[in-house]
């Protein structure tokens, strides 16, 4: 596995491979690397040629340097388990790789960047969509792997893809789950172990509002009530469940097909995110 830690030696491997015809995967991360990451690059691997993974952790989308400073960093971990899951070129650019002197341009899909996490989290998506442009630009990967977990992103950036008419294509890869459904998260590790009890919580909350609506419930305002008090009856302090149109992420009318149910909330001094989608049949 090569390793470039800036964007000259990035491009000096990705030129002979773009040379030889190879098609690239690009999956981006914030390091820390757990199953799902892993996941991605095996998922990568069957879509291209070449699987290059970026690890940064991205200042520009932590509205709270607090926990920017917390965000667990494990980069010699991560680069064992991105060799023996055969990636073949990790990119770890430095902060001013990324933002050099005088940056100052920023990428923002309005709307869809204000709602849900973003309504929570001021400015976490504009420095999502602009990191994520900017590793498009260096990589110019053909295709392109994120994790269904982050659902509002993966809609976010498939906006801004069709907006910005980028060449890449998008892969959304289903959320890999510890065995007592608690979504894989780096922010898992930051969990007391009574917390890391209760946690699978949110994912049997989202379990049970999806259950509902496929037995036919039409109140989407008194499930999400419920949703709600289930992870305040399990400690957490929710900010958000609702139930929103897939596509879109707005609230639903009653005639879309695929619906989402997303939740995030607070743990102690962690943040959890979690989703599940659900189909309908609609007359
Ligand atoms: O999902 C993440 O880990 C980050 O938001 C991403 C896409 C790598 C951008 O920093």
């Amino acid at each position: 596995m090569f390793i470039a830690d800036n964007i000259a030696e990035l491009h000096r491997v990705l030129t002979v491979w773009h040379n030889q015809g190879d098609s690239i995967a690009l999956v981006p991360t914030m390091g820390n690397l757990h199953a799902g990451h892993i996941r991605l690059v095996h998922e990568a691997r069957k879509c291209a040629k070449r699987v290059v993974v970026s690890i940064f952790v991205n200042p520009l989308q932590f509205n709270d340097p607090t926990d920017f400073a917390r965000y667990p960093r494990t980069f010699a971990e991560d680069q064992v388990k991105l060799a023996s899951a055969k990636a073949d070129l990790l990119f770890t650019p430095g902060a001013e790789e990324i933002y050099p002197p005088g940056d100052v341009t920023r990428v923002h899909v309005p709307g869809l960047s204000e709602i849900l996490c973003g309504a929570f989290r001021p400015g976490h998506f504009i420095g999502v969509t602009t990191v994520v442009n900017k590793l498009f630009n260096m990589v110019q990967p053909d295709v392109a792997l994120f994790g269904l977990k982050d659902f509002q992103q993966f809609t976010i950036i498939h906006r801004m893809l069709l907006d910005l008419h980028m060449p890449v294509e998008l892969v959304g890869i289903e959320t890999v789950r510890e065995t007592d459904g608690l979504a894989m998260s780096s922010r898992n590790s930051l969990l007391s172990s009574d917390e890391r009890q209760r946690a699978p919580a949110m994912y049997r909350a989202l379990c049970a509002a999806r259950d509902a609506v496929l037995k036919g419930e039409v109140e989407i305002a008194a499930l999400e009530q419920r949703g709600m008090q289930a992870l305040e009856q399990t400690g957490f302090k929710p900010e958000y469940f609702t139930l929103r149109r897939a596509a879109d992420l707005q609230a639903d009318d009653g005639s879309a097909h695929e619906l989402v149910i997303l939740a995030a909330a607070w743990l102690g001094n962690t943040r959890l995110i979690d989703n599940v989608v659900v189909s309908r049949s609609v007359d």
